[in-house]
């Protein structure tokens, strides 16, 4: 049985005091869940989250990194820099930093083997675009995007890889795909692991929904077969809302 993760990616919201005040309210809440709670936080909440979710269930994600480990490259942060300080998670390639970065499928790839290298986890982001969706090509683009994010990973590394599968269509737009619709795609991810690394690595990777997930639709995405929890944005900013999510099984 995979198990379930449910992520929070705060994308660039919440200072510093709201990121503190946020896991003291959801501590208590989530603390009996048996899924995987994630906050994915920006650089500036790193520190004071880590110290805030120390001694509970709640882990701590970066919201990208570079793939060099040191270097002159102003602005940036390593998964070395992220590792010292204790982060276990890092978001790589999420559709924001594709459009607005210029992030390609050689640079995910690059920070994925980085992020292995400095033991973190990446939740790797993959999605069509509403008109790929509607040419038909949502399978082509999310198989061949998954396929060139991890290639040249090892088996062990692609089972530990976190994939999200988020359609660019559904992110912050209150339309969420079917439950039908976002099992069927993630069936296809999983079928693309299969056909390269076999079929016992693509039943142990943990393949996440995402895109407009809320309290109300959680228990209905998370409960189809393929669906590994959720990435979640807009939802994942009240506390009481994302512990509802992440407590979706007990509803
Ligand atoms: P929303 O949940 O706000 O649609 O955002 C999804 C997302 O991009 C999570 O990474």
């Amino acid at each position: 049985m995979r198990k379930k993760v449910i992520a929070g990616n705060w994308k660039m919201n919440m200072l510093p005091d709201a990121a503190i005040r946020f896991i003291d309210e959801l501590t208590p809440l989530v603390k009996n869940s048996e899924n995987e709670v994630v906050l994915c936080v920006p650089y500036t909440d790193l520190f004071y989250s880590l110290l805030t979710a120390q001694n509970t269930n709640i882990k701590i994600g970066a919201q990208n990194m570079h793939w060099e480990e040191s270097g002159a490259y102003t602005g940036e942060i390593s998964g070395e820099m992220l590792k010292a300080i204790g982060v276990e998670y890092v978001i790589i390639g999420h559709s924001e930093r594709r459009q607005y970065f210029a992030e390609t499928d050689e640079t995910v790839n690059k920070k994925i083997k980085s992020a292995f290298k400095y033991d973190l986890k990446p939740i790797v982001c993959v999605g069509e675009t509403l008109e790929e969706r509607e040419a038909g090509k949502a399978e082509e683009i999310i198989t061949s995007q998954t396929e060139k994010a991890l290639d040249g990973l090892t088996n062990e590394q692609v089972e530990n890889t976190i994939i999200a599968y988020e359609p660019i269509w559904a992110i912050g737009t209150g339309k969420t795909a079917t439950s039908e619709d976002a099992n069927n795609a993630i069936k296809a991810i999983r079928n693309k692991i299969s056909n390269i690394y076999g079929q016992m690595v693509a039943e142990r990777v943990i393949i996440q929904y995402g895109g407009s997930v809320k309290a109300s639709n959680a228990k209905e995405l998370f409960t189809m077969s393929d669906i590994d929890g959720g990435l979640v944005g807009g939802a994942s900013l009240k506390s009481k809302e994302f512990a509802d999510i992440v407590n979706y099984n007990n509803s």
